[in-house]
């Protein structure tokens, strides 16, 4: 039986599969001067969760000193949550209980979240919570890498990894959005509708199909000019061969893997590209720009955000399994 003072968290005590995730009741702790506690609505269920379960992210600096992971087992799981504003800090003057908010961070799997309430945004347009949960953040990366990192120009052939996936199928119509054209890449046959309804213009099934071969056959020898990446290790070849002279390719994950240290010639040999692997913290400044937008997209032109499934919070492991095994299409949501 649950009451006002606890809180059931997914935590880990060792690194492994699905199943070394565990619920438990916590006590509420104290918040500090420069925290909030938020009542969470929707966790999101992202590839990074399933890679800080697995302790892929345990050598890595940058995740320990910007996303909070201090690698001292055991953790609780999750990175990005939906919820309500339940009590601030005396120096917290950006939220106040009720508001609504998204949060970044660790610990999100979870009844609540205590954090720093610098990683809380408050959601100050009219979205459903499930929709502000699964679209906000990953959204707005999309938006990043589209609109900033490389902005892709009308009529720009684009090859997009993970077309499917979570992020991926957001960066499909942000691409649209630009008028860019989209080659969208997925694993498996059953996932192309999914691709196409995103916007791709041309779906391509990676365990069919010669990647490099098949974009210089649809580009008439060019190549594309930008190659949006999250996958990482098992395309990095592959992303390289696709682009044209002076493409462009934005990596922002590693779902199969870390891409092993290369020799920098080899951009010159592949035709002078640029490479980028980058997230969402150079872009914060344009989160306004792109909520006024967003809000627009989504009740104008069709963006959408399609959420694969939610799960109770004990349904986790499946949660974390229908990801990892490539079955999933769009988000997925834990509902605590
Ligand atoms: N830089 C950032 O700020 C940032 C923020 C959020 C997420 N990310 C990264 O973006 C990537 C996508 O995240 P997401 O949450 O949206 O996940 P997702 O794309 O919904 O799921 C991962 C997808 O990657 C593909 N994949 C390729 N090789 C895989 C492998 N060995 N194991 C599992 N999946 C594999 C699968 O699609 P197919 O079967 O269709 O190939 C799978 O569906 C992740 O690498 C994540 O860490 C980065």
């Amino acid at each position: 039986m649950r009451d006002q003072e606890k809180m059931q968290v997914v935590r880990i005590y060792e690194y492994g599969g699905p199943e070394k995730m565990q619920l438990e009741w916590l006590d509420i702790p104290e918040i500090g001067k420069d925290e909030a506690l938020v009542k969470v609505k929707f966790a999101s269920v992202n590839f990074l969760d399933i890679q800080m379960r697995r302790g892929d992210l345990v050598k890595q600096k940058f995740y320990g000193k910007e996303a909070g992971l201090n690698n001292n087992l055991p953790i609780t799981i999750g990175s990005q949550c939906m919820g309500v504003v339940e009590a601030v800090g005396e120096n917290v003057d950006h939220l106040k209980p009720g508001d609504r908010v998204i949060c970044g961070g660790v610990g999100t799997y979870a009844t609540h979240v205590i954090s720093s309430a610098k990683r809380m945004i408050p959601i100050n347009i009219d979205i459903p919570d499930q929709q502000a949960a699964a679209g906000l953040t990953q959204g707005f990366l999309a938006y990043a890498f589209t609109h900033k990192a490389y902005p892709i120009q009308e009529g720009e052939w684009c090859l997009i990894q993970a077309a499917a996936g979570g992020l991926g199928s957001l960066i499909c119509q942000m691409a649209k959005l630009r008028g860019g054209k989209v080659i969208g890449v997925t694993s498996k046959e059953e996932k192309a509708k999914f691709v196409l309804e995103a916007g791709a213009d041309i779906v391509l099934i990676s365990s069919k199909e010669n990647i490099p071969e098949r974009v210089r056959e649809i580009t008439n020898g060019e190549g594309v000019r930008v190659v949006y990446d999250g996958v990482g290790k098992d395309t990095f070849d592959s992303n390289l061969n696709s682009l044209g002279l002076g493409g462009y390719l934005v990596m922002y994950g590693q779902s199969s893997g870390y891409v092993p240290p290369f020799d920098l010639m080899k951009l010159q040999e592949k035709g002078s590209l640029f490479l980028t692997r980058t997230n969402g913290l150079p872009y914060m400044k344009y989160w306004p720009e792109f909520m006024e937008n967003f809000q627009k997209w989504v009740a104008n032109d069709g963006f959408s955000i399609k959420i694969d499934h939610v799960y109770p919070l004990k349904d986790v492991a499946k949660a974390h399994s229908k990801m990892e095994d490539r079955n999933s299409v769009g988000r997925i949501l834990l509902k605590p």
